[in-house]
């Protein structure tokens, strides 16, 4: 067996050297000097145990631990202290130290004691989060729907990320599925069984947002009659959801990235300082960095928010996802409805795959669930679904048929989405939105999707969607998928 990997950072040079030669018959052991150093080192490289001096020249070992933590896989962490307040080992095991050690005398044997337990403790919580993750396959993934590469993508970096306290960032126009995903992320982590405290940056006006965050003293400002804990606290051991990040005011941004610099913070009206365990996702549908750009939004906190970032496509982007996102849906609500109902005609499937859906999968949701009520049949027909679904190219004549016609574009409205059904229903035409799905695009996913259904089968796929086996292969040559 392969002995354990051990960091010892100590700026005393004594201390490191003894240190070193009581532990390296049991351990496999590196030394640094400084918090600079020794994060380099545990970035290069994984090691099992970081024992760090508290005192340290610039950063100090509370500091180095946060960093630490913060790592894809973090190492068992002991924090060796002279001054051991125990306000200041409070500190430590809050900011997730793993366990302490006075320095003054320092026993070589309780050390080892220590780093055994620790190391225990941490294969055993392996074990668990091994476990944990074969349910979470069902538990956490399993709500999130989509085959596309682009999701496959977003379901790696949540499992990657989850085990870690690292900052998530995630971007995504409305309705993709930022909420959702962080709720996966959460019950990922290991801190599932801590709270998930959910903000939305835009809700509150800024002097109130800052004080729902970070709490406020009695008499902090008119109106504050009793202490209030700020969601920050009410986080503690969990993860706190900032959606809408884009919408926050200076004050708050600067409050934000000190948190996010030293875990720290301070009640509005209150000099005490506080700390917390709390994990940071945080999400918007603006582009940051154009803010950033225009001074909008501080530079350094774009930086320490997107540690990991992730990028939810628009549902017109991954049309593919579009007929498994329907039935998944379909199923859910006929269940809810006590409905028997088979699946969608083929004309409703097209209408679907073609909609620019500026509200994304929470519009495709609405839409099948109205359906799903609406329906009289034991499939979901054109006729079911919401007018602007229905009529994507609202100035070309001949019906929503893809196939039927070679109209080359597809005109799908984006303001649509915002007003009344009445009102789309007779729409002039509206221009294509940057990134629209056209005909084409919709067309060939509708082939591809019927192509795999089918396991390949021609004959098949062209009756399911409703065209003849010759216009299939004349559009097969025409998107160059005949290999398929
Ligand atoms: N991939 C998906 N699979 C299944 N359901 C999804 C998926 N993406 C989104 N949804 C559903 O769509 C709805 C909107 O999702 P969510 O609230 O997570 O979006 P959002 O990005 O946070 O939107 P907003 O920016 O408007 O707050 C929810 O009902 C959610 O369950
Ligand atoms: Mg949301």
């Amino acid at each position: 067996m392969t002995s354990a990997s051990l960091l010892i950072v100590d700026d005393e040079k004594t201390t490191r050297d003894g240190l070193r030669l009581a532990l390296e018959e049991k351990f496999d052991v590196y030394v640094a000097e400084d918090a600079a150093s020794a994060f380099e080192m545990l970035e290069r490289e994984r090691f099992d145990v970081l024992l760090t001096d508290l005192r340290l020249p610039k950063e100090d070992g509370l500091r180095l631990i946060d960093r630490a933590k913060s790592l894809a896989k973090p190492p068992v962490c002991i924090l060796m202290t002279a001054y051991g307040s125990d306000e200041t080992i409070v500190e430590a095991m809050k900011r997730g130290a793993d366990d302490y050690i006075a320095k003054g005398r320092l026993d070589i044997d309780l050390l080892e004691l220590k780093i055994d337990k620790a190391l225990r403790t941490r294969s055993l919580e392996a074990e668990n989060t091994a476990l944990h993750r074969q349910l979470d396959v069902r538990f956490g993934l399993e709500n999130i729907v989509g085959e596309s590469a682009a999701m496959r993508e977003v379901f790696e970096t949540v499992r990657q990320v989850a085990d870690s306290r690292a900052t998530v960032l995630i971007r995504g126009e409305s309705g993709t599925g930022k909420e959702l995903v962080t709720r996966a992320i959460h019950q990922l982590s290991p801190r599932a069984r801590g709270p998930l405290v959910i903000v939305h940056g835009g809700a509150l006006a800024p002097t109130l947002l800052e004080s729902e965050l970070f709490g406020h003293e009695k008499g902090a400002f008119t109106g504050a009659h009793e202490r209030r804990i700020g969601r920050f606290e009410q986080a503690q051991g969990g993860t706190l959801f900032l959606d809408e990040i884009g919408e926050i005011d200076a004050t708050v941004q600067v409050k934000l990235l000190r948190f996010l610099d030293a875990r720290t913070f301070e009640r509005v009206g209150s000099s005490k300082t506080l700390v917390a365990d709390v994990r940071l996702v945080a999400a918007t549908h603006r582009d940051l960095h154009a803010m950033v750009r225009d001074g909008r939004f501080r530079e350094d906190l774009y930086y320490r928010l997107r540690v990991v970032e992730i990028i939810l496509p628009a549902l017109r982007e991954r049309p593919s996802d579009i007929p498994l996102l329907a039935n998944t849906f379909l199923r859910e609500f006929a269940e809810a409805n006590g409905k028997k109902l088979n699946g969608f005609s083929n004309e409703a499937l097209e209408a679907m795959m073609s909609h620019a859906w500026p509200g994304n999968v929470r519009e495709l949701r609405f839409a099948v669930e109205r359906a799903v009520v609406l329906s009289r049949h034991e499939n979901i027909g054109l006729r079911d679904l919401p007018p602007e679904v229905r009529q994507p190219r609202a100035h070309t004549s001949p019906g929503p048929h893809p196939f039927g016609t070679s109209s080359p574009t597809s005109p799908q409205t984006h303001a649509d989405f915002h007003t009344s059904p009445a009102s789309t229903s007779t729409s002039t035409p509206a221009p294509t939105p940057a990134g629209g799905l056209t005909v084409q695009e919709a067309e060939k996913q509708l082939i591809i999707q019927a192509l795999r259904d089918t396991g390949g089968n021609r004959t098949e796929a062209a009756e399911r969607i409703g065209i003849s086996r010759r216009t299939l292969h004349r559009k097969l040559h025409e998107y160059r998928l005949e290999g398929f």
